[in-house]
């Protein structure tokens, strides 16, 4: 079916198969559900009107999102608000092309409030098990500890989780970077790695390259989200290019946050042209300007991306995915086709 709305390049984009690995789901909260919710639960905002909050997304650096995005999870409050606000993520996702979503949650933001933790869990997973029935969109969720509260509150956290291990595929690290490295949390992820659960971090989004290479030795990630500060470290560049290891690039979030001028001038396609197993995701996208296939007609077109580099990044996605290995070659025979007959 044709789409009047969307060019050509739009339309093999969002058709293209893809999966999405680097998704806050707190981060996908539209200023219209925000208020919705606000107005459901009792719960006052500081601005007068969506068009309010939209002009009030303007951050010079992760921290001035942080403040902004952790004051709007306080509309979150039932199982409901959760479910609703993973179902309105995963019919936008779907629209442009997510067929598997790997999905962060950060309970902290919320048990911190009072909030149960089988609250936020059961809301966002009941919603990606009716979402898979609707919409085909298969599903892992990853729990992210926020560096900045420490160790020992994501040591307590984990515990926390441990009855409901069954649905939770990793753990991740996330929040305010400078600062909190994550050798920090080496204990942590040792415990997780104990359990079962896989591994990824936030590490050189703002931070340095150090911080990719504690990820990667003392952390033992799978992927390293965001990951584009390597370019400052060759060795490290080598190293993430021999070990084949993923990084969730999200090209919106980057230039919001002030990590790069503007799209033009992002590395995405310097590293993907040096071999590395790059993918693109949308982080906030309600705070950053798009979903998953947002920023990827838009890095396409400002650093002129040829089509099977789009593909290759697609290809990675579901390579970099916790999927396995039998549905992994389902999903990109999926590809293949749809890159081949469009
Ligand atoms: N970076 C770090 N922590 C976060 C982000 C991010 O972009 N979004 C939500 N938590
Ligand atoms: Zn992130």
């Amino acid at each position: 079916m044709t789409d009047p709305g969307r060019t050509d390049q739009e339309r093999f984009i969002f058709g293209l198969p893809k999966a999405e690995l680097h998704l806050h789901i707190e981060g996908t909260l539209e200023p219209e559900m925000m208020f919705a919710l606000a107005a459901r639960n009792g719960v006052p905002l500081p601005y007068p009107d969506v068009e309010a909050v939209r002009a009030a997304y303007v951050f010079g650096d992760l921290q001035s999102f942080l403040d902004v995005y952790y004051a709007g999870c306080a509309v979150l409050v039932t199982e409901q608000d959760f479910y609703e606000l993973t179902t309105a993520y995963l019919a936008r996702a779907a629209d442009q092309g997510v067929t598997h979503a790997e999905i962060f949650f950060d309970p902290q933001t919320h048990t911190d409030r009072g909030i149960p933790f089988r609250t936020v869990v059961n809301g966002i997973c009941r919603a990606l098990e009716d979402g898979e029935r609707r919409l085909g969109v298969t599903w892992r969720l990853i729990l992210c500890f926020l560096r900045d509260l420490g160790a020992e509150a994501a040591m307590a956290t984990l515990e926390r989780a441990l009855p409901f291990r069954h649905l939770i595929a990793a753990v991740g690290l996330d929040s305010a970077e400078l600062g909190h490295p994550p050798r920090a949390f080496e204990e942590v992820f040792r415990r997780a790695r104990a359990e079962g659960l896989s591994c990824v971090a936030h590490a050189g989004e703002e931070g340095p390259p150090e911080y990719i290479w504690e990820a990667l030795d003392l952390l033992h990630v799978h992927r390293i989200d965001h990951g584009v500060r390597c370019w400052e470290d060759q060795q490290l560049v080598d190293r993430l290019r021999d070990d084949h290891v993923p990084l969730t690039v999200c090209p919106f979030s980057n230039v919001k946050l002030g990590v790069f001028p503007d799209l033009a001038h992002h590395n995405l396609a310097n590293l993907l042209r040096l071999g590395l197993r790059v993918t693109v995701n949308s982080d906030d996208p309600a705070y950053f300007g798009g979903y998953v296939g947002d920023n990827l007609v838009a890095a396409a077109e400002a650093l002129a991306l040829e089509r099977d580099e789009i593909v290759q990044m697609a290809r990675n996605s579901f390579v970099a995915s916790f999927l396995d290995e039998a549905d992994r070659h389902r999903r990109l025979a999926q590809l293949d086709r749809f890159a081949r007959d469009g």
